[in-house]
């Protein structure tokens, strides 16, 4: 049967999936967090379902409402403590299905002209949120990665100009580049897919909950250069996903400007740091970068796939990226975001961005930072008062602590923790998952939600304890 618009049931079934989202945001707490079901029988539930007709629009939501809706966890879920996934905005989860219905291809302005324009509203506030120029440069791409990626291609262009002509076999010395060892995998998955290879990553053990040694990176930097090797990049981590620790950035920004390196800041999750009076010295020298990641669907509430992309080299990205026969793509003067970022076709997701933030305003993202780190250090006195070891030294909203059993094996106490958190995950009462740092197992909870309250960290405190001690075998 041929598809034919105006005979589909638009207006029922867009009052259907009005009922789901209202019952989604209205429902938060009636939910599991965690589904708890089977992967193999889920499969089961999809199979066959793809065949050569169609079900039509409303037995298709009905299907969403039985099969996908009960079987998904529920970021917003208050208790939802998890990896770094944000709890959606409503406006912003709205702009997902509006955007779906229009050409949504951000790469060039004439295919999503105001998509395109509040996407440059969105760069415009958060380069003034982050002290930046005026003129950087910035977009949207899906995931932090991709923008640590863009990052790195830019810094290497910028450093071996001859190897973006003639490839490596241009390089007379090994390129590296510097992290810590508490930076996110993305940034080595990174370096290795612009070339330099697993070895010309340097991630550099830290202090405290991780963050890098300046003198140490320094001696390194000296050492690898006197032996031949060519550094040009060091990566720094406002937020580190473990557990949160801040890299000094002013000392790395002087630092690159010492050696000539290029200053990536992997701000994907701390980043929303700016937004507090208190916090904001910390992500001091942030303003120096050459670029920076940000994710808007981290801690600015704002659903997946949302990443902002920025750097202080729009010449370089226009050079780096140029695209080679575009006669079919109209031209208009302006450097489009396909001819200066990696993606062609890029998802409109800015939309979700200007729309979560006009709708509810920065001041709800701020008051939700705020309440998210005070809630976690909260969470870090009653686990203290409940007997666990607390790691010292949070800053932003992530907690870890461990359940320490006097005179045990070292590795049976670090399964016990993840026990603990398997345990609670099972139970569908909360999310949160464990961590390694100093060589050892961490519970970690971290908050970027929303809807968290101090009664949940009050009763997830609770559950945490009870269920430390039944599986510890101590009294509960
Ligand atoms: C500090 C940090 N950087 C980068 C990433 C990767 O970001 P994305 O998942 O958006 O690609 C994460 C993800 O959790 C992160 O925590």
């Amino acid at each position: 049967m041929s598809f034919d618009l105006t005979r589909e049931p638009l207006e029922d079934a867009a009052g259907r999936a009005a009922d789901l989202f209202v019952e989604i945001y209205r429902g938060l707490e009636d939910r599991r967090v965690d589904p708890g079901v089977d992967r193999d029988e889920l499969r089961r539930l999809f199979r066959h379902t793809l065949t050569e007709e169609g079900i039509g629009l409303l037995p298709t939501l009905s299907e969403f409402r039985d099969r996908i809706l009960p079987n998904s966890m529920g970021t917003p879920h208050p208790l939802y403590l998890g990896l770094v996934n944000s709890s959606p905005l409503p406006a912003a989860a709205l702009a997902d299905l509006l955007v779906s219905c229009l050409n949504n291809n951000g790469g060039a302005v004439h295919q999503s002209p105001a998509i395109s324009a509040a996407e440059q509203e969105v760069v415009r506030v958060f380069t003034r949120l982050f002290g930046l120029d005026p003129s950087w440069s910035g977009m949207v791409l899906p995931g932090g990665t991709f923008a640590t990626l863009q990052g790195l291609a830019l810094a290497r262009a910028r450093h071996f100009p001859d190897w973006q002509a003639r490839g490596p076999a241009a390089l007379d010395g090994r390129p590296v580049l510097y992290t810590s060892q508490a930076a996110h995998f993305s940034v080595t998955r990174s370096g290795v897919t612009v070339g330099i290879g697993d070895d010309g990553v340097v991630a550099l053990s830290g202090t405290g909950r991780g963050s890098l040694d300046t003198a140490a990176l320094e001696d390194r930097i000296e050492r690898d250069r006197s032996q031949g090797s060519r550094p040009f990049a060091v990566v720094a981590t406002a937020g580190t996903t473990g557990t949160g620790a801040i890299d000094p950035l002013s000392d790395i920004a002087d630092l690159c400007h010492r050696h000539g390196l290029w200053f990536h800041v992997d701000a994907c999750y701390g980043g929303a740091a700016v937004l507090l009076d208190e916090l904001r010295p910390r992500l001091a020298g942030i303003e120096r970068a050459d670029s920076i990641a940000v994710d808007p669907h981290k801690w600015f509430f704002i659903p997946i796939a949302a990443a902002l992309f920025l750097t202080r080299h729009a010449e370089l990205e226009c050079r780096t990226f140029a695209a080679g026969d575009t006669s079919y793509i109209p031209q208009h003067g302006e450097a489009d975001a396909f001819r200066r970022g990696i993606p062609t076709s890029r998802r409109s997701s800015g939309l979700g961005i200007w729309m979560g933030l006009r709708a509810h305003g920065l001041s709800a993202v701020r008051d939700a930072v705020r309440r998210n780190i005070e809630l976690t250090r909260l969470l870090e006195r009653l686990l203290a008062e409940e007997g666990f070891e607390v790691l010292p030294g949070g800053e932003l909203s992530i907690a870890c602590a461990r359940w320490e059993v006097a005179e045990g094996d070292p590795d049976e106490i670090d399964r016990l923790q993840t026990r603990i958190a398997e345990d609670v995950v099972r139970s569908g009462l909360a999310w949160f998952s464990t961590a390694r740092h100093a060589d050892r197992n961490w519970l970690r909870f971290n908050l970027v939600n929303l809807y968290t309250r101090e009664r949940h960290i009050r009763r997830l405190s609770g559950l945490v304890a009870e269920t430390a001690r039944r599986l510890a075998g101590g009294p509960v």
